[in-house]
């Protein structure tokens, strides 16, 4: 018998406010810069994103997506061991989100007459863009070895706070949102359901190309707190580790590309997710892709769109799905699993 994390539940939150390209036009418009829906649809293929409202932070999308996540998996806060939460838009400088998320799911908890669900363990992992990937490999290893049963694992990003809305290489990509999925330990023969492999990297000589520079010192922000990119570098680099990622984490599941039912990439640009699809030689019809409605959600995007896929009816039980993040570090990797 072999030991498996397997995804009980799906769930994740938008906030309430949209934006079109239409509407980021006319913001930056107030700036004198100018942008257009064309040029963002013809290099990026989005066309939407949602933006928090003032007063809301992270965990409250956190929040909403795990709540929806418990009840699809038919659990309750009580019944999880492990929270992790990947972002790299904390509430705070500490705690991290995951402690209070854990406390806002625990007071939902108590008000409807459950147990708390207080004592789990509650970590957040800063991987940018891969971390949800990083986030489901670290749960899977817990639960692998035991030191968890049940675990939350949360991608919930605000990055509408970081952004530099007079830079319109980067302001015009980004949205804000949550995904989470519930995982669970269950044992059987054969090759799941549950997480088959897991491939994560990073490599810090590429800080420069993807970064938000500032940090808080003194009690004051030193340096600049808004994100900083070199698009055509990323761009690059992404392609490239997405395809290498993606290969190992199928060669240690003993799978090919066309044992893979859904792809379903960190949704940064359509046309890098065009470009792994070619390499990998998967028809796109097989790329589960969210990016149109809700922008670069940084870690929330795959979390995000794996719930959509599952809301749509595209993902089903029994499925092969293969995860792959890449983002600021530099970070990547991916994730093969059976629903
Ligand atoms: O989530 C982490 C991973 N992040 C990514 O994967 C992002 C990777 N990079 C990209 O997606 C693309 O590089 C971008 C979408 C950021 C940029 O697309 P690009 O095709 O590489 O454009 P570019 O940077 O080469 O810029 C082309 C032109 C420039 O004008 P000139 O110099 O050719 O006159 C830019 O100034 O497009 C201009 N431009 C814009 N024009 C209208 C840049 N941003 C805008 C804009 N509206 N918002």
């Amino acid at each position: 018998m072999t030991r498996y994390a397997k995804i009980i539940g799906t769930g994740s939150a938008l906030p309430a406010k949209a934006l079109s390209n239409g509407d980021m036009v006319a913001l930056l418009a107030t700036k004198g810069i100018e942008t257009s829906d064309e040029w963002i649809v013809e290099r990026t293929g989005i066309r939407n994103r949602h933006f928090i409202e003032d007063g809301q932070y992270a965990s409250d999308l956190a929040f909403a997506a795990c709540e929806s996540a418990l009840g699809a998996a038919a659990c309750k806060i009580a019944d999880i061991d492990l929270i992790i939460v990947a972002t790299s838009t904390p509430d705070m400088v500490f705690p991290s989100t995951a402690t209070i998320l854990q406390r806002k799911l625990s007071e939902a908890a108590v008000a409807r007459g459950e147990p708390s669900g207080a004592g789990s363990a509650a970590f957040d992992v800063q991987a940018v863009c891969s971390g949800f990937i990083y986030g489901l490999t670290v749960a899977d290893a817990m639960i692998k070895v035991g030191s968890a049963r049940r675990a939350l694992v949360v991608g919930a990003e605000v990055f509408s706070r970081i952004l530099d809305f007079n830079d319109r290489t980067t302001c015009v990509l980004f949205g804000d949102g949550a995904g989470a999925v519930v995982l669970e330990a269950c044992e059987h023969e054969g090759q799941g359901p549950g997480i088959l492999s897991t491939d994560i990297h990073a490599d810090g000589k590429y800080t420069p190309i993807l970064c938000v520079p500032g940090w808080v010192a003194g009690g004051q922000v030193t340096g600049d707190p808004t994100l900083k990119m070199d698009g055509q570098a990323v761009f690059k680099l992404a392609v490239g580790v997405l395809e290498d990622a993606a290969k190992t984490a199928l060669a240690r599941a003993g799978m090919s590309t066309q044992d893979i039912d859904w792809l379903i990439p960190h949704q940064a640009n359509i046309r890098i997710m065009q470009g792994t699809a070619r390499k990998l030689k998967l028809p796109l019809s097989k790329v589960v892709v969210t990016v149109d409605q809700h922008g670069n959600t940084s870690a929330a995007s795959i979390p995000l769109a794996l719930d959509h896929a599952v809301k749509q009816g595209q993902v089903q039980p029994g499925q092969t799905l293969l995860l792959e993040g890449v983002g600021g570090g530099f970070t990547w990797g991916a994730v093969v699993v059976r629903m």
